[in-house]
């Protein structure tokens, strides 16, 4: 690597010496492809001769084969090449480009610039100390660049650079300079921002990137390398904090041995220490700091260590090892979200949500509020779409360890995860635990879902009927139930139309309101396992995250997904109640199989395919079924069956 130092040619250990003990600066560049992000960065690299030899001379031949820059060296095809090799195998969302000059060493999180850019600016954001934050000389301020840096102060960052790009295309007109350097000083100030460091720049000419540029006498700041050589770093202020060692695995090699592994978020710590294992609140004391280099006396945040402990108590992956203020324990909390989805939040559905180590199942409130990242306002909101921002409620299914993500970014930020598709859809801060959580205890019962099913003789279950609309799933479930009440078994139904016509009332059609309405009937269903009975649930339930979602509520063998199975073409063609001819005419919105999706279950536990068999057939195979699975199998009272 061409690197500028004589030494590596000279004293090679000196020279890694000297590199090995330099300052590490992360930072993260905000902006489009448009607003010259990626000449930048390939000026940056250029400029600290961080390229290849190699790289540099197919710079050169690119540059007057494809280059937009009439011959002239193209900085973004450097980038852009990175980029496309990116784009071809490994699909990650940011690339950290390395360089380094005498004085500091550099990581920059370069994201691409396209529609996902929120989630890739979040991903490669919550590590940086630093944001450049470019801007178009010739078109100011942006709604783009008023979203990054809302995003920017969002997730904790408070140095910022201004880089007013392509001077060059306007002139280097100190008063457009001015003007959008004092726009973005009164938005920057509103949202926390007022470490703002502004560089007039073209990125393209390598003005005021490495040197003073003739063309800006009237500039009188830093140049850019020299202001990322000498800005504080935030290195200090993350050791300064209580110990938080977000637990990544448990290492047990053997039965002497049983240390806990993780990188170690803030704070320090020393054998001897006085830690606590969260969420369980149990008390140790360290014994050792192990590395692959041997036992230290110290280990500070930025270290990845394994700690043992004095005594044998839990601590499972996911867990915080900590001292001092030990981290909260909740299961709900107020959140600010940035989602980051095409599909819209659906308040109500189960998604993963990953914090340090842990994975646990949450739902999200409709949005308290949203953000209009131009003014600053709230916006009433049912949901959130693609990058939108909002406050919402997020409820888990366990508790968690946490901190306010304010008092640590590590332990008090998340991620949300689709357990269908395994995407990133949103990634959000914990603001604080709602006391609510904390006030209400399980009560524990004597007489529980096993009594009372033994003493109805049998065992309780959901059958969940799903399917389109009009395939026949009330008609079959309601043969079943007569089947089974004439067994002796004691069974409900919630049929989709009549529960529409009570609890769920105030539900739609849409999306959400779907969600919403299979999230009620599951707990109900649940609470109708609880009293022993065996439920038969018929509604369309067309999505397979809340069909899952119902699954889960329950123990593996009470669940029984029942798809019945008739094309879209056979249940339109019967059209009982008239709804297909009304959807197709227009009349009706939203309507499933027409305009709104089903998603046929992959592997129901019974499959219907009802254009094979009558109703009738159909139901004595289920009951034949339950019997195979033993569900209605004797009992003290009734007879064998
Ligand atoms: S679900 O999709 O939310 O599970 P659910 O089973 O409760 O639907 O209700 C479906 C019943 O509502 C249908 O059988 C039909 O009679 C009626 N209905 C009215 N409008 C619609 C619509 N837009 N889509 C589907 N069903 C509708």
């Amino acid at each position: 690597m061409a690197h500028i130092s004589d030494l590596i040619g000279t004293d090679i250990d000196a020279y890694l010496l000297q590199h090995q003990h330099k300052s590490l600066l992360r930072f993260i560049t905000c902006g489009s492809v448009d607003d010259g992000k990626s000449t930048l960065i390939g000026r940056l690299l250029y400029d600290s001769k961080m390229i290849f030899e190699d790289q540099m001379a197919a710079l050169e031949a690119d540059s007057k084969r494809v280059g937009t820059q009439g011959g002239e060296i193209d900085f973004a095809l450097l980038v852009d090449g990175l980029a496309a090799e990116r784009e071809q195998g490994i699909t990650i969302d940011v690339a950290y480009r390395f360089f380094s000059t005498d004085r500091r060493k550099f990581i920059v999180a370069d994201t691409p610039g396209h529609e996902q850019y929120t989630r890739n600016m979040v991903t490669g954001a919550s590590t940086a100390d630093l944001a450049v934050i470019l801007v178009d000389a010739r078109k100011g301020i942006l709604t783009q660049t008023r979203r990054h840096s809302f995003l920017v102060s969002l997730i904790g960052i408070r140095k910022v650079v201004l880089a007013v790009n392509k001077m060059d295309l306007v002139g280097f007109d100190q008063a457009i300079f001015d003007q959008i350097v004092s726009d973005y000083r009164a938005f920057a100030a509103q949202i926390g921002l007022d470490d703002v460091t502004a560089i007039p720049i073209s990125g393209l000419r390598g003005d005021n990137i490495a040197s003073r540029s003739e063309a800006t006498p009237w500039f009188d700041g830093p140049v850019l390398i020299d202001h990322l050589e000498t800005v504080p770093l935030d290195e200090a202020r993350r050791q300064q904090g209580d110990l938080r060692l977000p637990v990544q695995w448990v290492n047990r090699p053997n039965l002497d041995f049983r240390g806990f592994t993780g990188q170690i978020a803030s704070g320090v710590v020393r054998p001897g220490d006085v830690v606590r294992v969260l969420p369980s609140g149990k008390q140790s004391k360290v014994a050792r700091i192990v590395t692959y280099d041997g036992d230290l006396d110290l280990a500070v945040a930025g270290q990845s260590v394994t700690l043992t402990l004095e005594d044998e108590i839990d601590c499972s992956r996911g867990d915080i090892i900590a001292s001092g203020n030990p981290p909260e324990v909740a299961d709900q909390f107020e959140t600010t979200l940035i989602w980051m989805a095409e599909e819209p939040m659906l308040p109500g559905r189960s998604y993963w949500l990953k914090i340090g180590a842990k994975l646990v199942a949450a739902t999200v409130t409709e949005p308290k509020y949203k953000i209009n990242v131009n003014t600053l306002e709230r916006l009433a909101a049912k949901s959130l779409t693609l990058n939108e921002i909002g406050v919402c409620n997020i409820s888990l299914d366990q508790q968690i360890a946490f901190d306010p993500y304010k008092d640590n970014a590590d332990t008090g930020g998340f991620i949300l995860i689709d357990r269908m598709t395994n995407a990133t859809i949103g990634a959000g801060l914990i603001n604080f635990a709602l006391r609510r959580s904390q006030n209400i205890h399980w009560q524990a019962l004597d007489v529980n879902k096993t009594s009372r099913a033994d003493l109805k003789g049998q065992r309780s279950a959901i059958l969940w009927f799903t399917g389109l609309s009009g395939s026949g799933k009330s008609t079959i479930a309601n043969l079943v139930e007569k089947q089974l009440f004439a067994l002796g078994r004691h069974t409900t139904v919630l049929d989709g139309d009549n529960v529409r016509h009570g609890l769920n009332r105030d539900l739609g059609f849409t999306d959400a309101d779907r969600v919403e309405n299979i999230r009620r009937v599951a707990e109900v269903s649940k609470l109708m396992v609880e009293a022993g009975l065996i439920t038969l649930v018929s509604f369309i339930s067309p999505f397979r995250s809340e069909r899952q979602m119902a699954r889960d509520l329950v123990e593996t063998s009470e669940f029984i997904e029942i798809f019945v199975d008739t094309p879209l073409a056979v249940a339109e063609e019967r059209d009982v109640k008239g709804l297909y001819k009304k959807a197709r005419s227009g009349a009706l919105k939203n309507f499933t199989g027409i305009d709104s999706p089903y998603e046929a279950p992959i592997t129901p536990e019974i499959h219907i395919v009802t254009t094979k068999m009558s109703p009738e057939q159909a139901a004595d195979l289920i009951v034949e079924r339950l019997r195979d699975r033993g569900l209605i199998k004797g009992g003290w009272h009734g007879p064998e069956i």
